[in-house]
């Protein structure tokens, strides 16, 4: 049973205030991306995860939790406890998506888990696991992982996990600089907060620009470029200086939208079309601004099954 499971990058990310949980609100507008993990379930003695790079992919796999803090490990946990069986599976993971790169890949191998672990132990005839307890049981496991089973183009409030589908034509085409080593997402949504109290910011209530909606509606790529926006776009440059650069040189190069995925310290660069991210993509990692460029379109669909055919 192998399930493939999409990156995102935040189009929108209004980070709020912080709340008495710890999290802030969020108006986190998900899109997800041609850029894919896959996850390979079988029947096992007990619980384990592997993880390899996937084909032509130059991720830093030694950035992956193997042990049972392991996104994806939890994820066959919280089936089983619900469903009522032992988590004996092997989980064998391939990576495509960066490693703490701000594009939700440990998110995404929890949701694919998610999908894969139901589909080998719940009742096909009376199913316990739908659709909606599965995005409860992702809001359980991390903020992004529900976004990551639905797919698509989503607007997500509270943490992020209150999802709305948002209409989106596309394809919209990307190119993404990934950076050598991760950023921590508690540190950088710590030095937003750090940030905006040296300045005197009081966060404000977060909201989303009705342009951005306009243009993912009319699948106008340079509006939608403008309208592009992340909150934690300060505090990430703040901890990695050098990501300026890599902004700056997409934005040189004509990228439509220039903007940290996330909470970095991946670079997420619109362009006009096919043929100018291929153009984007080339040219960065030559200019030496980044330690890899992907290209990548979206929106494409959340958590899928594979079927065995296409294994
Ligand atoms: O939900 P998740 O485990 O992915 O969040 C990781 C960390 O990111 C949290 O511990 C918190 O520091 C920060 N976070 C936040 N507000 C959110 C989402 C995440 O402060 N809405």
């Amino acid at each position: 049973m192998t399930v493939r499971v999409p990156a995102k990058v935040n189009l929108w990310l209004g980070v709020g205030p912080v709340r008495d949980d710890g999290y802030h609100d969020l108006v986190n507008v998900f899109h997800a991306v041609s850029l894919f993990d896959e996850v390979t379930a079988a029947p096992a003695d007990a619980l384990a995860v592997t993880a390899a790079a996937a084909p032509g992919a130059r991720v830093a796999i030694e950035g992956v939790p193997l042990g049972g803090d392991n996104l994806a490990a939890r994820a066959a946990r919280l089936v089983a406890a619900r469903l009522g069986v032992e988590p004996r599976v092997a989980l064998a993971i391939r990576k495509a998506i960066p490693v703490a790169g701000g594009m939700a890949g440990g998110s995404a191998d929890a949701a694919a888990a998610l999908v894969a672990c139901a589909r080998l132990w719940d009742d096909p005839a009376d199913p316990k696991l739908d659709l909606d307890a599965l995005l409860a049981l992702g809001a359980e496991l991390g903020s992004d992982v529900p976004f990551a089973l639905l797919g698509g183009t989503a607007v997500g409030l509270g943490r992020g996990e209150r999802l709305t589908p948002v209409p989106a034509a596309g394809p919209f085409h990307w190119v993404f600089a990934t950076a050598d080593g991760g950023l921590s997402t508690p540190a950088v949504y710590a030095e937003c907060d750090r940030l905006r109290s040296a300045e005197g910011v009081r966060a404000a209530w977060p909201h989303e620009p009705p342009e951005l909606a306009a243009a993912l509606a009319a699948g106008d790529a340079a509006a939608l470029g403008a309208a592009l926006g992340n909150d934690l776009q300060p505090a990430a440059l703040m901890l990695r200086p050098s990501l300026r650069r890599t902004l700056d040189a997409g934005a040189a190069l004509g990228a439509l939208g220039a903007l940290v995925s996330g909470s970095g310290p991946t670079c997420a660069f619109l362009a006009a079309d096919a043929e100018h991210a291929a153009d984007l993509a080339r040219v960065l990692a030559a200019e030496g601004v980044a330690r890899d460029t992907v290209r990548a379109h979206g929106p494409v669909p959340g958590a899928t099954v594979l079927d065995a055919a296409a294994e």
